[in-house]
């Protein structure tokens, strides 16, 4: 069994990402593992400052908000899902500042598997190419060994929130959950 967290990043909390969600969650609990659903949005989570505080001090921020919980959950985590919607080629403002606070990881977080969630009002993959690359090159930026890509699911042609259910996302999204 191993220990699942899903960062999800659109401020829509029942929105297309989110059933997305809710399908990898479905498949890994059905397969035993012990999953932790975030929303981001509403949460307290400031931009890194960039002062290097964590750098020089074992990797606490200086920053006390809600990224302390986040972060100990990344820390938990066997697997990471980063769930969001393609807002202008790539992340949502609300994950990117999370993302931006994993710097306190930067020389340890090792030994997880990422994974990429996302939805899009594009049909086709080419609007997608940047959120995928960034995924890409996220994750290898920590020093810590054995970080690694498990996979990726986008629903594409998505506006009202509701418009992924009948896409093949849905079900992409529950077997990533159930292979894990
Ligand atoms: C601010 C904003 C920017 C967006 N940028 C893009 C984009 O660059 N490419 C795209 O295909 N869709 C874009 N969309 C559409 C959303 O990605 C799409 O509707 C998605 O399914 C919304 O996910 P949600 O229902 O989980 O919030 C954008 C939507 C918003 C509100």
């Amino acid at each position: 069994m191993s220990k699942v967290l899903v960062l999800m990043g659109s401020p829509r909390k029942n929105g297309n990402t989110k059933l997305l969600c809710d399908e990898f969650i479905r498949g890994a609990q059905e397969a035993g593992h012990e999953v932790d659903y975030v929303a981001v949005q509403g949460m307290k989570v400031a931009g890194c400052l960039g002062c290097g505080a964590c750098m020089a001090n074992g990797g606490e921020c200086i920053q006390k908000d809600d990224m302390q919980d986040i972060i100990a959950k990344v820390d938990a985590a066997d697997h990471i899902v980063l769930a969001s919607p393609v807002y202008y080629y790539t992340w949502t403002a609300q994950l990117k500042a999370v993302l931006d606070r994993f710097y306190c990881r930067l020389l340890t977080l090792g030994g997880k598997t990422f994974h990429l969630i996302s939805s899009c009002a594009s049909a086709t993959p080419e609007y997608t190419e940047m959120m995928v690359n960034s995924f890409r090159c996220f994750y290898p930026c920590f020093y810590g060994e054995g970080n690694k890509e498990g996979g990726i699911v986008i629903g594409y042609g998505t506006q009202k929130p509701g418009d992924i259910k009948g896409s093949p996302a849905m079900q992409e999204a529950y077997e990533m959950g159930k292979n894990l």
